[in-house]
């Protein structure tokens, strides 16, 4: 199987595309709810969480781990794959969603200056600043965080007034800081549910970009060019959906973010 984490319901937008690009994989979904959302938690509950997560994963049998979530990628992936990887597992890997996006932003900007949106963990964390200036040292990159958003999303209030307000709000805000932005990422897995109102509120001069189908294309790429982790993942097709929060509570909820009805199990996180 192949693990994807995030801290609710917001990385199915991710497993989406990756179910998509690779449909004969297994996949193991696991949804942190009775803890999220993360957004707004200091950098060691996050890392805690996040590594409590990976370990379940493992356990499970899955040899590469997806944190298809921004916040744990920007305040635990470094931690975990520099600090615990070589000492639980040294021959799985974690893999997070803020640097395929740095490596590919790039390719979509002609003015060179693109905005990105997120919660306050992974704007505070300057990831994004840092990740793509490694890729594309000469972008001008401006970010905002958006923290009514993922609260708004979890309870299903997509095309509320309210949620419009704040869309407008912090697209505003975001181009106050440089008109030449032509590129929003939307460094936040709950956003891509808010595409429509994200358009409506920007120029149509600018681009977004969602994660999911450009974390699945790297994720294929990776494992092309790792084969010996590749042959390691079950292939069968199958999906499980695993939650801390109740079965039903995930099932009830996700069908905001996923089209189909969804059979869930709730499962207990043991401390490492
Ligand atoms: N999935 C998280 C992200 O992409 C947002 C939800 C949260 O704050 O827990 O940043």
């Amino acid at each position: 199987m192949l693990g994807v984490f995030d801290s609710g319901f917001g990385g199915l937008t991710v497993l989406k595309d990756l179910v998509k690009k690779m449909p004969g994989y297994d996949f193991a979904y696991l949804g942190d709810n009775a803890r999220a959302p993360y957004g707004n938690r200091s950098f060691d509950s996050v890392y805690r969480y996040t590594l409590e997560a990976v370990r379940y994963l493992f356990s499970l049998g899955c040899p590469l781990v997806i944190l298809a979530c921004n916040t744990a990628s920007a305040k635990a992936l470094r931690t975990i794959q520099q600090k615990d990887l070589p000492h639980i597992a040294p021959q799985n890997r974690v893999l997070g969603i803020i640097r395929p996006m740095a490596e590919e932003v790039g390719n979509f900007t002609k003015t060179g200056h693109i905005g990105v949106l997120g919660t306050e963990g992974t704007i505070t964390s300057q990831s994004y600043l840092l990740e793509i200036a490694k890729f594309w040292p000469s972008l001008h990159v401006k970010q905002e965080s958006c923290p009514m958003l993922v609260p708004l999303v979890e309870k299903g209030l997509l095309k509320h007034p309210a949620t419009e307000m704040f869309v407008e709000e912090y697209t505003k805000k975001i181009l106050e800081k440089s008109e030449k932005i032509d590129t929003l990422l939307l460094g936040c897995t709950h956003y891509p549910l808010l595409q429509e109102l994200f358009l409506k509120a920007l120029p149509k001069n600018v681009k977004i970009l969602s994660q999911g189908n450009i974390v699945a294309k790297k994720t294929q790429e990776y494992l092309k060019k790792h084969p010996e982790i590749d042959k390691r993942i079950t292939k069968n097709g199958k999906i499980c959906f695993l939650t801390t929060d109740s079965a039903e509570f995930f099932e009830k909820n996700a069908t905001f973010f996923w089209n189909s009805s969804i059979k869930a199990e709730n499962i207990t996180i043991l401390q490492p």
